[in-house]
């Protein structure tokens, strides 16, 4: 058990140290605006405004209580918002004070990238999927335009119109489709061969952002799924598949080529949309590594703030 929650809780620290320093350094910084997508990995409220808060302690050590994160403190969102001299972002769900002149989020956590054929209730995976984040972004880009010509306060909480064009598009996605499988008793072969009516469905919403004037793309890949706690708590692994620093190697592996195909789907859009740009995130790296070698990059483990989150986890999101 404390070897599962020593992981879970890096998971959440990675959360909040990720990328600050090691991707978005030297990146130009001249956006308006974020819009981003995604699962729990980058939901700053969207899931709690619509189905309740985030229990406690998440948002502990930083925001000192829950913020619509589920984490103990900030997510790489943020730090990417922070980056570029923006506030961080608010869920496009949260209708109470929210400010979205310099961006939305449309993320969810137990979000997926295909509709799941079942509810929420049954499997604990999000119903604002992909595809409805998407049609969720077009509304509030068509909205937006309309609302702010009504002046006031509008002008003030809306993004400008060149916003859209000049904006970040962020995505962070794909982690819940392949536990979903899993979750439904799927082999991992099973699990390989819908992922590519994933990434199909993916690559249509990076296309269909870029019809509505999208040009910058940040595309994280899905992070090691063997070092989930919530993947060992409920699919115990034989030693013989544990890696040496306690992750199960076939989940790992399936998020690999995930990773793999994802990388090539990129290359793909590269080519179909040439006046775009595509930077693909190798977020596993950065996370596995950090998993690996949590010493030597500082990590700090609140053993109760570890046990309280995990258990409100398992009950709040698969
Ligand atoms: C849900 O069911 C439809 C119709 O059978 C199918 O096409 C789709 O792939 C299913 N989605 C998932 C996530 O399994
Ligand atoms: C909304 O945010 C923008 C950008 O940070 C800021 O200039 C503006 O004053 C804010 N408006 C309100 C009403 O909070
Ligand atoms: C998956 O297998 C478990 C254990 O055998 C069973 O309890 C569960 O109902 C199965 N789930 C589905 C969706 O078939
Ligand atoms: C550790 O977590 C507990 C419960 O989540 C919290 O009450 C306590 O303040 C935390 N300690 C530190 C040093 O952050």
């Amino acid at each position: 058990m404390s070897v599962k929650l020593i992981q879970f809780v890096r998971w959440l620290v990675i959360s909040t140290t990720l990328m600050q320093s090691t991707v978005i350094g030297g990146r130009e910084t001249n956006f308006r605006a974020i819009f981003n997508f995604g699962d729990s990995n980058s939901d700053t409220g969207g899931l709690s405004a619509a189905f309740g808060q985030a229990p406690p302690p998440n948002g502990i050590t930083f925001f000192h209580s829950p913020n619509g994160r589920f984490s103990d403190g900030r997510l790489i969102i943020d730090f990417i918002a922070k980056s570029f001299g923006l506030p961080y972002l608010n869920a496009y769900l949260d209708s109470v004070g929210s400010n979205f002149s310099h961006g939305a989020n449309f993320a969810t956590a137990g979000s997926t990238v295909r509709p799941q054929n079942t509810t929420k209730s049954q499997s604990g995976y999000s119903p604002i999927s992909l595809d409805v984040q998407f049609q969720q972004f077009r509304d509030f880009k068509t909205r937006s335009k309309f609302v702010r010509e009504r002046g006031g306060v509008f002008k003030e909480l809306l993004p400008k119109e060149e916003y859209f064009s000049g904006a970040l598009y962020t995505f962070d996605i794909g982690q819940n489709d392949l536990t979903a499988g899993y979750k439904l008793n799927f082999t991992t072969e099973q699990v390989k061969a819908y992922i590519p009516d994933v990434l199909g469905q993916f690559s249509r919403v990076i296309k269909g952002v870029h019809g509505e004037g999208g040009r910058t793309f940040w595309i994280h890949n899905t992070g090691p799924l063997g070092c989930l706690p919530y993947m060992l708590d409920r699919y115990p692994m034989s030693p013989a598949q544990m890696d040496e620093f306690g992750c199960a190697k076939p989940f790992n592996e399936v998020a690999q080529y995930f990773n793999k195909r994802l990388k090539e789907s990129v290359e793909k859009l590269r080519e179909e949309l040439p006046d775009a740009k595509i930077t693909y995130v190798d977020v596993y790296r950065v996370k596995y590594r950090l998993i690996s070698h949590a010493q030597k990059y500082g990590m700090v483990f609140n053993f109760s703030f570890i046990v309280v989150a995990y258990l409100n986890y398992e009950n709040v999101v698969k």
